[in-house]
């Protein structure tokens, strides 16, 4: 079983990940831990209680992390996720308040549970993680490994030509991540964009008859609604979950990864670059119809 922390920003994609994970007997989530991002703190803490309290696991702690990137203003895209980060999908409230802080408590859990026992599970920017690495070193590499959605290889950003949200939000985290020397497996858009649904796979989800198929398919519903893409969208966030959970169903290749410490449009651009990055392994691959099958089959119980 994978012990496992979400660090997100919720989010409709970060709230379809989060049910899979509650879903699957693979994972024995251990907390969430939030970050600002898709949309404000308040507003990504409350929703990660919202989306506890739905799957009924409030006995999950929720605990409130960075309200703001390390230096910079943040993104808003309220016009993706709705102004209340969830495609206005309804949820019940979180049924106990969060803690604070998320750097801490994440100091504290890695110090005390045994040596390599935690992943830390990265949906959002990196501001978190980052903090952690900066202010308690020994802490954060007593972690088993750090597995992230961000940043865009060959494929072209989302933010910018080359730019991808999570790691524009805050490329300076990025930069003290991925330079920390933590075992951390990066899931970019060149992956995320080849596990794509279809409004019949989200219809089927609809019909599917448990509450967490069902309020995923509400949300790529409200997604398809707030975002342009012909017949099908990405889903990105789930796509941590499911290399965590079936990483034979990806390709890895260890990369030398420079952040362009910019400005927009391509402040947070990730660059290949021999001799110079900080070596880390990325997924280049997927097979996008057996890891939507493997999403399905959690989200519906099966
Ligand atoms: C990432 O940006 C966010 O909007 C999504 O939740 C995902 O984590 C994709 O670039
Ligand atoms: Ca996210």
């Amino acid at each position: 079983i994978i012990r496992a922390v979400i660090d997100t920003d919720p989010g409709i994609d970060d709230a379809v990940a989060i049910l899979h994970a509650l879903s699957s007997p693979a994972f024995e989530i251990v907390g969430i831990t939030t970050v600002a991002g898709n949309i404000g703190i308040e507003t990504t803490t409350r929703n990660a209680g919202r989306i506890l309290a739905l799957a009924g696991r409030s006995d999950i702690p929720v605990v409130a992390g960075a309200t703001a990137p390390l230096s910079r203003k943040g993104f808003d895209t309220a016009d993706i996720h709705g102004n209340d980060g969830l495609g206005g999908v309804s949820f019940p409230e979180p049924a106990v308040p969060p803690l604070f802080d998320a750097v801490e408590w994440l100091a504290d859990l890695l110090m005390r549970e045994p040596e390599a026992s935690i992943d830390i599970l990265a949906l959002g920017p990196l501001t978190n993680i980052a903090r952690l690495a900066t202010d308690h070193p020994e802490a954060a590499r007593r972690m088993r490994r750090l597995i992230a959605m961000g940043g865009a290889i060959d494929e072209p950003g989302n933010v910018g030509p080359k730019a991808e949200f999570n790691i524009a939000a805050d490329p300076e985290a990025a930069a003290i991540v991925f330079a920390a020397g933590l075992r951390t497996v990066l899931i970019p858009l060149d992956v995320t964009r080849k596990v794509r649904a279809t409004r019949d796979y989200t219809a089927a989800l609809q019909d599917a008859g448990t509450v967490a198929a069902a309020a995923s398919g509400e949300l790529i519903d409200a997604y398809f609604q707030t975002t342009t893409g012909g017949e099908s969208r990405p889903l990105h966030d789930p796509c941590v979950m499911l290399y965590t959970e079936r990483p034979d169903l990806f390709v890895i290749e260890r990369l030398p990864i420079v952040v362009d410490l910019g400005d927009a449009p391509d402040g947070g651009a990730l660059f290949v670059e021999e001799g110079e990055g900080s070596t880390i392994d990325v997924a280049i691959k997927v097979d996008g119809a057996k890891a939507l099958e493997l999403l399905a089959t959690r989200l519906s119980g099966r």
